[in-house]
């Protein structure tokens, strides 16, 4: 049987809780504001319901996801993102990295990590710190933070040199393994796919990293549409998957999406074949498209 990870992103949880009397002369405000005005149409309860429907029927192994579960990281939605982590499944089955949205105002991020510290802490345990790893069926899970406090209307992220530094010490630590490696980040690490003031700052150095050891797939969130891409390191290609927003009815961007990815070890190789699972509005479902094998999986650690 394959080990199977559901890849969800920016599910911007609804609805938004009414705003602290604090929180008036703070970003937050024009933050809800942008809510009600542009983005409260767009991410839908009932979708998180078919969304769910959807893990229960095809039961993945373990879920991944990218970042942006708030949207002004108020303590009403990190609370609110608390329980719907919780609802999901166990806390080992579920691999959490935040976002630009979860890092909203100064302090915020690390009131929403101290919170979701369960799914975003290494199985070394100790402190919680990026990056971590997971160990997970015979998947490595590499978690990165790319969230930081910004002025509007600028959502550009940033992973730094510490944590720079730690991935490749950890990525040195794998060295030999012949099991897949996957990343986590919300920012997409390819050029070219965010705009001007939405992009990953230290995009550059972190592909430096990343192509200097054996990582198979990247995957990312923030663009709110199904992104492809590929690095070329030193070791392969290395596949990067960017998926929709997972609450999303469509009308903005992308209608909401995740990516379903099975891995299949055969002897010393493992395969890796990915679906897209697109929700379809006049169903109110989430339907898996074709199976497709990744080409990182063809080529030997
Ligand atoms: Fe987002
Ligand atoms: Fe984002």
């Amino acid at each position: 049987m394959p080990y199977t990870i559901a890849h969800l992103s920016d599910v911007h949880i609804p609805p938004l809780p009414p705003l602290s009397p604090g929180d008036w002369f703070s970003k937050r405000a024009l933050g809800l504001f942008s809510w009600h005005r542009k983005w409260k149409a767009e991410h839908r309860v009932h979708i998180l319901v078919a969304l769910q429907r959807s893990l229960d029927a095809l039961a993945p192994d373990h879920i991944c996801i990218t970042g942006d579960l708030t949207f002004t990281t108020h303590p009403g939605e990190v609370a609110q993102a608390t329980r719907w982590l919780q609802s999901l499944g166990s806390t080992e089955s579920i691999s959490l990295v935040p976002g630009n949205h979860d890092a909203y105002v100064p302090g915020a991020l690390e009131q929403a990590c101290e919170a979701w510290a369960p799914w975003m802490t290494g199985d070394g345990g100790g402190q919680q710190q990026f990056p971590y790893l997971h160990r997970r069926g015979g998947v490595d899970i590499i978690g990165l933070s790319s969230g930081i406090p910004l002025r509007l209307p600028m959502t550009v992220g940033r992973i730094g040199s510490v944590q720079l530094e730690a991935l490749r010490s950890l990525l040195a630590g794998l060295e030999g393994s012949d099991r897949p490696c996957v990343v986590l980040i919300h920012h997409p690490p390819q050029e070219g796919a965010a705009r001007h003031g939405k992009e990953l700052l230290d995009r550059e150095a972190l592909r430096s990293v990343l192509g200097d050891y054996a990582v198979d797939l990247v995957l990312h969130g923030h663009l709110h549409r199904p992104v492809r891409a590929t690095l070329q390191g030193q070791r392969g290609t290395i596949e990067v998957l960017g998926a929709s927003s997972a609450s999303a009815l469509g009308d903005r961007y992308a209608p909401a999406h995740y990516h379903l990815l099975e891995f299949d070890r055969d002897g010393g190789q493992t395969t890796i074949a990915l679906r897209h699972v697109r929700y379809d509005r006049a169903s109110d479902t989430f339907v898996p498209g074709e199976r497709e094998v990744l080409t990182c999986a063809t080529e030997p650690h």
